[in-house]
């Protein structure tokens, strides 16, 4: 018996699998509610057949999905998607999101550009009135970070935002390092008055490799309730 939060989760994923037809090539998520649409979707190979090609956004998400039996490609090798699904830390009424929750926001943000639709999946507590509760991840170099935190810091300044104190993710007591190598800062701002323009700002940085705000690139979010209810916004 899955708890409300996993049974949320999960038919939202169930949900967006029914989206994946014959002969897609499709973004995959990371993090535990693209888990659960990754494992969907194995078991829809499996049992009915189902053909598709999947884009992992993450290791984790490309080991995950080899071992339920979905045929990993490159994005190289897709060129372009026909659907993405993911997972977001955050979404408001416009659809824009927070991601990186997990660390992978810079493949996630790649594939999902690449893709004629974006899907997010998502339980109901994910959604806010303004962005911005959820620390934002920003990806940055590990060369110089220190100077490239303090840019960040120094940016933020000018911006519509409550906070802005950027905190270096750990992995006990070393840097998180992101499957690119590089490492994370989560920006604790509070709340985005203006999260396009802090978007553009945080990537104008050397240094900056990617930030987590998603805008105008999810076209659709399923929401998931812990009795099973599932609603679509788009
Ligand atoms: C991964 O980098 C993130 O963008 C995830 O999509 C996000 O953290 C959501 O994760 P959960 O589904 O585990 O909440």
């Amino acid at each position: 018996e899955l708890s409300p939060i996993d049974k949320a989760k999960f038919v939202a994923a169930r949900r967006a699998a029914d989206l994946v037809e014959d002969g897609m090539r499709v973004g995959l998520g990371t993090g535990s509610t693209a888990a659960w649409l990754v494992r969907c979707l194995g078991e829809m190979v499996r049992q009915d057949g189902l053909k598709l090609r999947g884009v992992p956004t993450s290791t984790r998400t490309a080991e995950l999905a080899r071992s339920v039996g979905i045929e990993v490609i490159s994005l190289d090798e897709a060129k372009w998607l026909d659907l993405t699904i993911d997972g977001a830390d955050e979404f408001d009424a416009d659809l824009n999101l927070i991601k990186g929750g997990g660390g992978a926001l810079l493949q996630e943000k790649i594939v999902a550009t690449a893709s004629d639709h974006m899907v997010v999946i998502a339980d109901a507590a994910k959604e806010v009135e303004a962005l911005g509760n959820f620390p934002l991840p920003v990806e940055v170099i590990p060369f110089g970070w220190q100077t490239t935190q303090s840019l960040v810091e120094e940016t933020l300044v000018s911006m519509d935002v409550m906070g802005r104190t950027a905190t270096l993710r750990m992995n006990g007591h070393e840097p998180y390092v992101t499957d690119e190598g590089n490492h994370i800062l989560d920006l604790h701002l509070g709340r985005i008055g203006n999260p396009r323009q802090v978007a553009m700002m945080l990537n104008q940085i050397p240094g900056v490799v990617e930030n987590g705000l998603f805008i105008d690139i999810c076209d659709t979010v399923i929401i998931g309730y812990g009795d099973g209810r599932v609603e679509t916004r788009d």
